[in-house]
């Protein structure tokens, strides 16, 4: 496999088949790929939120990411497990073309998101960032209130009816399971919330946009244990209306959370099955070592 740098336009064409052999756990929700080839195909069954095929992602000649394919289906909560340096963080820029920002990366295969390649032609990628949002490790909160730092999203958007704002900020914090403890301080700075409330505060921003699919890149690595359970408590939460992905490099968080748990190791998705399947009976020994805390 070369490494050169594929536009957006062919990367719809590269490398779409090859079934992935050696895959345990992970034939579940597969579908078919044969004609999978060129943009705004429409091969995902309808209960597929975003089909990945081949992906992969190189920083210059270094290939982050060999090879994935993989789905994730709508209103699923999806953990992505696995060391540091195993590629978790560059998969999630790669669902929301995050990674375009980056010098010196190319891209090939294929992410559907509702059946649609997100590499092809036409896409709008300020629009597909506002879909696929992002939580990233460090609460990202702006230098002015509670109550502005989630209206800027909307805002920037075009929104200035007083009366919507209200309600769009309201409904976000009342889904970050924040409202409770911030509604009689909404003009507050938010730099004097706690940094749990700043993170869950960091998830209504990026709910206040009204997203499909919540990706959270190692949310709470900054929290203490009790943050850090009213987060994943909220995963629980948010997946009865949107797709949500963590991403984790600690298994307790993964078995505490559920849901179907994805392992990967040096760029390579290496099982994926149910927590209470992969923590009992992984497949892979790579997993068994390490789930067991052999390295990692
Ligand atoms: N901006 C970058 N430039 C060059 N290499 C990178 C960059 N970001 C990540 N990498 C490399 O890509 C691989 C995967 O990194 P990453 O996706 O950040 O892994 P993880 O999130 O699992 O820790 C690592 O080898 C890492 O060094
Ligand atoms: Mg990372």
């Amino acid at each position: 496999m070369g490494n050169k740098v594929i536009s957006p336009g062919e990367a719809g064409v590269a490398q779409a088949g090859q079934a992935q052999d050696g895959q345990p756990g992970f034939s579940r929700g597969m579908v078919g790929i044969s004609n999978a080839r060129g943009a705004g195909t429409n091969q995902a069954p309808p209960d597929i939120k975003v089909s990945i095929r081949e992906l992969r992602f190189y920083y210059g000649k270094l290939e982050a990411l060999k090879g994935i394919t993989m789905d994730i289906r709508k209103n699923e909560l999806l953990t992505i497990m696995g060391p540091s340096g195993s590629g978790k963080t560059t998969l999630l820029r790669s669902l929301n073309r995050l990674g375009d920002l980056i010098a010196g990366t190319s891209v090939s295969g294929q992410v559907l998101v509702d059946g649609k390649d997100i590499y092809g032609p036409g896409v709008d990628v300020a629009e597909l960032r506002r879909r696929i949002g992002m939580v990233f490790a460090l609460p990202v909160v702006l230098p002015m209130s509670i109550y502005d730092n989630v209206a800027y999203g909307p805002r920037k958007r075009g929104i200035k009816r007083r009366a919507l704002l209200d309600e769009i900020v309201e409904q976000a914090l009342r889904a970050a399971i924040l409202w409770d403890e911030v509604k009689d301080r909404l003009r507050d700075h938010a730099g004097r919330l706690s940094g749990g409330q700043q993170q869950r505060l960091s998830i209504a921003r990026v709910l206040a946009v009204q997203p499909e699919i919540i990706m959270l890149d190692e949310p709470t690595s900054g929290l203490d244990p009790i943050s850090t359970l009213r987060i994943e408590e909220l995963l629980h939460e948010l997946v009865e209306r949107y797709t949500v992905i963590l991403v984790t490099h600690n298994p307790l968080q993964a078995a505490r959370v559920g849901g179907d748990v994805a392992f990967f190791l040096l760029g390579e998705l290496v099982e994926r099955a149910p927590a209470g399947v992969i923590f009992t009976s992984p497949r892979d020994k790579r997993t068994e070592d390490y789930i067991t805390g052999k390295f990692g």
